[in-house]
């Protein structure tokens, strides 16, 4: 696989996910230092979007789960907040993760058929998909991925897109003074090139299409920032999905 035209497909992750040796941010993709001291203020900036930390017994569904310390750390609000939790990823990737009865795991690629799945077809209340899209976009339909999740909430319900590189916001925040400054920074740099490289990136047209076409489809749909304390607020940001 040459990681230099080509992005991490499912089937990539699946063998991360069985590598021996590896930490949980690289089981998933990213360099340790990607998120090592950020896992509360990502989760946080989660929940100011969908707060289900403040809630109880609402069903929620991660779609992409991976294994990392986030996941752990998702599992654990909503243990607490008695939330019904479905998680998804592949076997490989799941296997990771708590094997207990609590949260209901759904092996397999997204769109999947699974019973437990079904069952709750039009009545989940929030849909989590971090760090995922660009993926999804580099490999597989991504109208269809995002089509197939919108069914499943029930009205009302909401689907945060969350952690989605624009190329567009990237290449503003360089040219800026501010950006121009970060370059100069060797340290910073490094974790600002990830999907540069690569033949498919999102950007500006790609996410205002999809935020357009879901609102033909009986959605809301709301770009949103990331606090500025994430490490990668100045070229990613998020959407927001309300099903009416
Ligand atoms: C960078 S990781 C993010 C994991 C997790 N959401 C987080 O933020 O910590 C991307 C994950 O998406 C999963 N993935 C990619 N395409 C998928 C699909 N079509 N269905 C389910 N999972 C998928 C990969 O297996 C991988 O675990």
């Amino acid at each position: 696989m040459s990681r230099k035209n080509k992005e991490l497909s499912f089937e990539d992750f699946q063998k991360l996910a069985q590598q021996k040796g590896l930490s949980l941010p690289e089981k998933i993709g990213f360099p340790t230092l990607y998120r090592e001291g950020y896992y509360d203020v990502i989760l946080q900036d989660i929940f100011t979007k969908l707060p289900f930390n403040n809630e109880t017994n609402k069903v929620i569904f991660d779609i992409g789960c991976g294994c990392d310390i986030l996941t752990h750390k998702i599992i654990s609000a909503c243990k607490q907040q008695k939330h019904i939790l479905l998680l998804n990823d592949s076997k490989e990737m799941l296997d990771n993760l708590p094997n207990d009865k609590y949260p209901r795991l759904i092996p397999g690629k997204f769109p999947v058929q699974h019973k437990t799945l079904n069952k709750y077809r039009n009545k989940i209340d929030y849909i989590l998909c971090y760090s995922v899209l660009f993926y999804v976009f580099a490999n597989d339909n991504i109208y269809q991925f995002i089509h197939e999740s919108v069914d499943l909430l029930k009205s009302g319900g909401k689907m945060l897109i969350g952690d989605i590189p624009n190329f567009d916001k990237r290449n503003r925040f360089l040219e800026s003074e501010e950006g121009k400054r970060f370059l100069k920074n060797h340290k910073q740099l490094k974790g600002a090139t990830a999907h540069e490289n690569y033949n498919q990136k999102m950007d500006d047209t790609i996410i205002f299409s999809l935020m357009m076409r879901l609102r033909k489809f009986g959605c809301e749909t709301y770009l949103l920032p990331q606090n500025s304390d994430l490490p990668m607020a100045n070229r990613r940001e998020d959407i927001l999905i309300v099903k009416r």
